[in-house]
């Protein structure tokens, strides 16, 4: 049973027994799931077990209703900017002790990427509404392993409760791109998170690594986010980070020689050698193909392949700049999609320097009225008015001026009388 709050009722969601990860278990009111000891080590996922196969182990309560949650405090938009910015603070801290830049993408990725604009409303549409912090979400054949990125995250979604999962799930994504050495993302929050796990997407709508028309596939389901083939070319390119585990998805080694050691948990198989540095050779290297240690899916090896694909794959293997100005674009654009925002227009936090509004533009006029006298000709008239006995604190008796003034009205009328002669 889901109470309209999610306050009192919860489910349970099910993790292993994996060492280095302490499961504590909590009353239902409380919202704090899952503990990890510093040596915490992600749990393995199979696709066809999904959570089936660590039920008969350990339990972690989740709620139902809430998931991963927080109680809700009463707020006027859906994060609040000052706490986006100090999650954003924790969030490097977490990226640089755990590295966990690789899962954290595909964590935003994967809230944002079922999005469907052939379906109007709101959240049936799906898109980076929060939904996967659900259990029934990360059920997903697509979503395993998410569980892990979700328990990083927790103690920052915690601490800060007026950030929605919507936004801490792509703000997580978007700055471990940039802390990885990535461009900087265009990024607006304040999206709000859906209430509920019925209001999770269906099982489908994420791609497959190996269909049995790679392309075609490619653009069924990007074109249906609304995205185009630059933009499919470009967001592969996040490739360029990170590992597929054969115990998660089925694809891969189960280590290589760039995997063995780690950092994070050893293993699994990576597009590239620097698996933790996000710039282009993931075009390079899948284009390439000579390096047996290094993955290439048949959803990277089309990139290639077909001729549309091919035009961008080929300019970003060549192009870094142009690749992390494309790649910045679609991963702004794939993080909105399907997202309500409130306030309507998101939050940018102001990080990018605001840029001065221009000042009023006043038409300038032409003045006939009094003009500024020259250094000089006030030295001329102070000359003169000394030499009538005038002074600076010594004003001239009035009968100076008087004079002066009979003296050149004279003046005045002798030489109009001599000029009309
Ligand atoms: C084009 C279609 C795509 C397919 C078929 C695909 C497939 C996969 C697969 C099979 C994995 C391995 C998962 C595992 O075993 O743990 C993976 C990992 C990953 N994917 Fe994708 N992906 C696609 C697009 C994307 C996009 C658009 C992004 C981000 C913008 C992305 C980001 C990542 C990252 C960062 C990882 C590494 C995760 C880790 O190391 O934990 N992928 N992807």
């Amino acid at each position: 049973m889901t109470s309209s709050l999610g306050t009192t009722a919860s489910s349970r969601i099910l993790a292993s027994s994996s060492p280095g990860v302490r499961l504590s278990l909590h009353p239902p009111t409380s919202f704090s799931l899952l503990s990890f000891s510093s040596s915490f080590k992600p749990f393995a996922f199979s696709p066809s077990s999904h959570f089936s196969s660590h039920q008969r182990r350990s339990a972690v309560n989740v709620s139902s209703s809430r998931g991963f949650g927080t109680v809700a405090s009463p707020k006027c938009a859906a994060s609040n900017p000052d706490q986006l910015k100090s999650a954003r603070e924790d969030l490097k801290q977490l990226l640089n002790s755990q590295f966990c830049h690789p899962i954290l993408v595909r964590l935003g990725w994967h809230d944002a990427g079922t999005y469907n604009k052939n379906i109007e409303e709101w959240p049936q549409r799906g898109g980076a509404n929060g939904s996967l912090r659900f259990e029934v979400e990360l059920k997903h054949a697509a979503n395993a392993g998410l569980v892990n990125a979700l328990s990083l995250i927790q103690p920052i979604k915690d601490k800060y409760s007026d950030v929605t999962f919507a936004d801490l799930f792509q703000l997580a994504s978007a700055t471990a791109i940039e802390e990885a050495g990535g461009p900087k993302i265009p990024m607006k929050y304040g999206r709000v998170d859906v209430s509920g796990p019925n209001e999770c997407p269906e099982e489908g709508r994420l791609p497959d690594a190996g269909p049995p028309s790679p392309a075609d596939h490619l653009r069924e389901v990007f074109y249906r986010m609304g995205l185009n083939d630059k933009e499919i070319v470009a967001l592969s390119g996040a490739h360029t980070l990170g590992r597929s585990r054969p115990e998660r998805s089925g694809w891969g080694k189960p280590e290589t020689k760039y995997t063995k050691d780690g950092p994070g948990t050893p293993g699994g198989q990576s597009w590239t050698v620097q698996w933790l540095k996000f710039d282009n050779s993931y075009f390079k290297d899948i284009k390439a193909k000579r390096d047996e240690d290094l993955l290439v899916l048949p959803t990277d090896a089309v990139l290639f392949e077909d001729p549309s694909f091919k035009v961008y794959a080929e300019k970003y293997a060549e192009d870094k700049e142009t690749f992390f100005k494309d790649y910045a674009e679609a991963h702004a654009k794939l993080s909105n999609l399907g997202a309500k925002f409130d306030p309507p227009e998101g939050i940018v936090l102001d990080d990018t320097p605001v840029q001065a509004a221009p000042e009023k533009f006043v038409a300038a006029k032409y003045s006939t009225g009094k003009r500024e006298l020259s250094d000089s000709m006030k030295q001329k008239i102070r000359a003169e008015y000394e030499s009538f006995g005038g002074g600076p604190d010594k004003p001239l008796p009035t009968n100076y001026f008087l004079n002066i003034i009979i003296i050149i009205g004279v003046l005045a009328i002798l030489t109009s009388l001599l000029g009309n002669n």
